[in-house]
C-alpha cells in the first residue's frame, strides 16, 4: 500500500509526522511537498495529491494545510478524487466507513499532533462498508 502525502508550510510539520508515522507501520509513501515551513499554495500540493491517487501513483493520499480546508477543495477538484477533512474519530472513521474518501485531510494549525496521527490510524484501519454507500460513492465519482 502506498500513500501520497501533501501539504502546504501550515500543514508541513503535521506532514512530516504523518510521513514518519505511516513508515513506522509499514506503509510506502510518496512525498510530493512541500518541503520546508516557507509560505507555498495550498492549491499545488492538493492537486499534486490528487493526482497521484486518481493516477494509481499511490492508493491512497493524506493533505495538510492549516486547517485541512484549503488542500481538500483542491485536492478534491481532481476526478476520482474523494478527499474529506476529518477532525474527530468519529469524522475518520466515517469517512473511510461512509464516503470511502481516499484522500484525508488534516489541519496542522487544528490538531495536536497525536489526535492527528489517531485520525490516520482511524481511517486507514476503517473499511468501507459498501452497499447503499456503494451507490452514493458511484454518484460522486459520476459527478
Ligand atoms: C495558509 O496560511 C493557510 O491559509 C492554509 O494552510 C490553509 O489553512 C488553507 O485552507
Amino acid at each position: 500500500m502506498k500513500i501520497a502525502l501533501a501539504s502546504d508550510h501550515g500543514g508541513f510539520t503535521l506532514k512530516e509526522a504523518v510521513k514518519k508515522h505511516l513508515e513506522d507501520r509499514g506503509y510506502e509513501t510518496v512525498d510530493l511537498g512541500t518541503h520546508s515551513e516557507e509560505s507555498v499554495d495550498y492549491p499545488i500540493f492538493g492537486k499534486a495529491c490528487g493526482e497521484a491517487v486518481a493516477g494509481g501513483q499511490a492508493d491512497l493520499g493524506v493533505v495538510c494545510c492549516g486547517t485541512g480546508i484549503g488542500i481538500s477543495i483542491a485536492a478534491n477538484k481532481v476526478p476520482g478524487v474523494r478527499c474529506a477533512v476529518a477532525t474527530t474519530p468519529f469524522m475518520a472513521e466515517m469517512t473511510k466507513r461512509h464516503n470511502n474518501a481516499n484522500v484525508l485531510a488534516l489541519g496542522g494549525r487544528v490538531l495536536e499532533e497525536a489526535e492527528a496521527l489517531k485520525l490516520v490510524d482511524i481511517w486507514l484501519d476503517t473499511e468501507f462498508e459498501g452497499g447503499r454507500h456503494q451507490r452514493r460513492v458511484d454518484m460522486l465519482d459520476q459527478m
